[in-house]
């Protein structure tokens, strides 16, 4: 794969069709840890096919797990006990994922044996300290690159006792660390969130027969007991589907039906975000997969106003910022968003990068240290750049179905870590991406 792919997405008239997203990455990153360290075959249905999941399951491979993948989209996990991981032969790469770095991170520093985890480019610029620090109060011993980066270096051997943490920043990342070091630490561990964050390691952690309390915005769970396999449904990732809901909501005429997408609460911010701009979303058929609400989601196109994002609703929608700032400048008059700095730190600066490539499109747009104001109404021809991120390269795509000439996106090649067949399941609705 071509690290200058580019990719350019054209105007287009309506957007139309049923479509079924591809498998949550957070849940599917989960699914693949706990069944490895669980006792007995589980088997995971929906799991995403994403370089970032891919990466994953090749790591506990690496580490003596056997892992089948009967047909596309399954897994097969022969669980090995808490305890039956073996020392990969080696450095094990996570590519481009934040969540397969910061997850392992926390699992490891309970193994018996030393570790080391490196990453590509962008995932080698983003910040550890956030999960070494809290793993260190409970024992753990990590050494990081100059400024706490990647790669890591995961002592084994070490006794790792349980901790009260309260993380200064909102995340899922750094709260399911120290759940996972928490399996292989001496009494309690807890967790008190700033803000509430998305729950699957918990809902998972219970699913595997681990006793965990939990509630919104903080977990609490004890050493000494078993994961025992289970079966695991990974639902339609509301992130990638949020791509769908914007292009529907900004090009005239459209009408899309998503099946069966992931409604967690925690994940849903945009759906609130859009319904505020005025967007036209209807929840049907509600029900649980494996645990998780979902939901087919039926968009039209509607007439979007610009709002003040709710800072109540950043976690809740920390992914879909991208998208949300096309929404803006497709909207009719000025969108406001604060309280997310967290936004400079994910696969890129996300506020830097579409700050850039909106102006680059003729948008006015004023950068914040954390957050952006936008001028919706027009969006012109142009080229942008990705940096790399795959949400940064997709939400581009969005954009150039209501720009008033193509646009071009450079460095699309990483769309593959969280949405493989993005393209095709595009174009099959109306989008024009070459
Ligand atoms: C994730 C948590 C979020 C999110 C990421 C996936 C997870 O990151 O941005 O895409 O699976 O726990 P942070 O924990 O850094 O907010």
């Amino acid at each position: 794969m071509s690290a200058s792919l580019r990719w350019c997405s054209q105007p287009t008239r309506g957007l139309h069709g049923a479509l079924r997203i591809p498998g949550d990455k957070s849940i599917s990153h989960r699914a693949i840890m706990l069944a490895a360290l669980a006792e007995g075959v589980s088997s995971i249905d929906g799991f995403l096919e994403g370089e970032d999941t891919r990466a994953t399951a090749r790591a506990f491979s690496r580490m003596g797990v056997q892992i089948e993948a009967p047909s596309s989209a399954r897994r097969v996990v022969h669980g090995v006990g808490l305890h039956g991981l073996k020392a990969a032969d080696g450095p094990i790469d996570c590519g481009n994922a934040g969540t397969g770095m910061r997850l392992l991170t926390g699992l490891l520093a309970g193994q018996a044996f030393d570790s080391r985890l490196v990453g590509d480019a962008s995932l080698s610029r983003r910040p550890m300290h956030r999960v070494i620090e809290p793993l260190a109060r409970m024992g753990a011993r990590i050494s990081a690159a100059d400024g706490g980066l990647p790669p890591l270096h995961i002592r084994g051997g070490c006794s790792l006792h349980g901790a009260r943490h309260e993380p200064a920043v909102a995340s899922a990342q750094v709260k399911s660390a120290i759940l996972l070091a928490g399996l292989y630490a001496q009494g309690t561990t807890e967790v008190y969130e700033v803000q509430p964050t998305r729950d699957y390691t918990e809902r998972m952690l219970e699913a595997f027969g681990w006793p965990i309390e939990f509630g919104s915005g903080w977990a609490r769970l004890e050493d000494g007991h078993r994961l025992q396999a289970t079966d695991v449904s990974v639902p339609a990732d509301f992130s990638s589907a949020a791509f769908f809901l914007v292009a529907a909501s900004i090009v005239p005429g459209s009408q899309l039906l998503l099946h069966a997408v992931g409604m967690n609460p925690r994940r849903t911010g945009l759906l609130g975000v859009l319904r505020l701009m005025g967007a036209d979303i209807r929840e049907e058929n509600h029900r649980t997969q494996g645990g998780e609400p979902v939901a087919d989601l039926r968009v039209r196109s509607a007439a979007l106003h610009g709002v003040d994002v709710p800072e109540s609703l950043v976690a809740d929608m920390i992914d879909e910022f991208p998208v949300l700032f096309v929404a803006a400048a497709a909207a009719d008059g000025t969108t406001r968003i604060s309280g997310a700095p967290e936004l400079r730190v994910k696969e890129s600066d996300r506020l830097a990068m579409m700050a850039r490539g909106l102006a680059a499109l003729g948008v006015h747009i004023e950068e914040h240290a954390d957050g952006a104001v936008i001028q919706g109404g027009r969006i012109a021809a142009g080229q942008v750049e990705s940096a790399g991120d795959h949400r940064i390269a997709m939400a581009f795509c969005v954009a150039g179905l209501v720009a008033e000439g193509p646009v071009a996106i450079d460095d699309c090649s990483n769309v593959a870590t969280s949405f493989p067949g993005f393209v095709d399941l595009a174009n099959g609705c109306g989008f024009a991406i070459r």
